[in-house]
């Protein structure tokens, strides 16, 4: 069967139907996935739950995958590959983690909207996120489209931002929730890094907004016009119109597009229900952060 899609709305969510995950992926159905991410920046393919080889091969087909898969240092081990995220609320023996483990902590940022990697030197490209185990209710993952939040911008505000450069951070999206233990180490591993506050997306070359909870402020901006300025493009962009909430269901893998959308973890009952997803990230590797020696102590 050749694949199909199914588009959600006219520009933004797909569904692509006919690609099963563990057969090798043939040029012209890896294209139609491209077109399809390139014009709707998110996407779900949907079958059974595949494993972890199939998951990374499957990924490895639209570029080298993220390499810094943990950002807490810590001798225990890993319940997934060192190729995977992993997305979920369990440990490495599959049991429910502590409300107050730094695991959960730590992930619990991503609750916040965000976009993956845009705190490390290589961002990410896509983000492919398959459901292994989910909760009965809740639970979503909500997706927004910064192409179209750009578009909608008045035209005095696109001349206002057309410059701008962010400083990205993991440690300040982890701090928004009071989460900032974090060993000397771990901030040596990901220091600040700069990138535009508005690019042109390669895949269509259309503007968009590059936003995540990750900035903590705006190069040449005292810090509190930097931050508010932030958050009233993060409140424009996340209005429900420009937003795509998918309801999972097991097996399901979806696709977003890390360079022209922010997405977030909706929350669930984490102390009753396990809930188990594995990230492949394919990393942007065309694309430099805009200058790594003015990023630097400016967080
Ligand atoms: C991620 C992420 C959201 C979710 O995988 O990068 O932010 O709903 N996931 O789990
Ligand atoms: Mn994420």
């Amino acid at each position: 069967m050749s694949a199909s899609i199914t588009a959600l709305t006219p520009a933004f969510g797909a569904e692509i139907i006919g690609v099963d995950l563990t057969l090798p992926l043939d040029a012209s159905t890896r294209d139609l996935i491209v077109d399809t991410m390139n014009h709707f920046a998110v996407a779900v393919i949907r079958g059974v739950t595949v494993s972890q080889d199939d998951q990374v091969a499957f990924a490895k087909n639209f570029g080298p995958l993220d390499a810094i898969n943990g950002v807490l240092q810590t001798d225990i081990k890993r319940r997934l590959s060192a190729d995977l995220v992993d997305i979920s609320n369990m440990d490495e023996q599959s049991n429910i983690l502590e409300l107050d483990d730094r695991r959960r902590l730590f992930n619990l940022g991503n609750r916040l909207w965000h976009t993956d990697s845009s705190f490390k030197r290589i961002a990410a490209k896509y983000s492919m996120l398959h459901a292994h185990a989910i909760p009965p209710v809740a639970g979503e993952t909500q997706v927004c489209d910064l192409r179209a939040a750009y578009d909608d911008l008045p035209k005095d505000m696109k001349e206002q931002i057309g410059d701008l450069v962010a400083v990205h951070s993991i440690f300040t999206s982890r701090a928004l929730l009071g989460f900032d233990n974090f060993s000397p180490e771990e901030h040596a591993l990901l220091p600040p890094i700069c990138r535009p506050l508005v690019r042109v997306h390669p895949g269509s070359g259309r503007k968009t907004l590059y936003l995540a909870s990750h900035i903590g402020r705006i190069l040449d901006c005292p810090v509190a016009e930097g931050r508010l300025l932030v958050r009233d493009l993060m409140e424009h962009a996340t209005q429900p119109k420009f937003v795509y909430t998918h309801h999972w269901r097991i097996g399901d893998t979806l696709i977003w597009d890390n360079r022209c959308t922010m997405h977030r973890a909706m929350p669930f009952d984490e102390s009753r229900f396990k809930r188990d997803m594995r990230r492949a990230t394919v990393m942007e590797t065309d694309v430099a952060p805009v200058d790594d020696q003015n990023a630097v102590a400016t967080v």
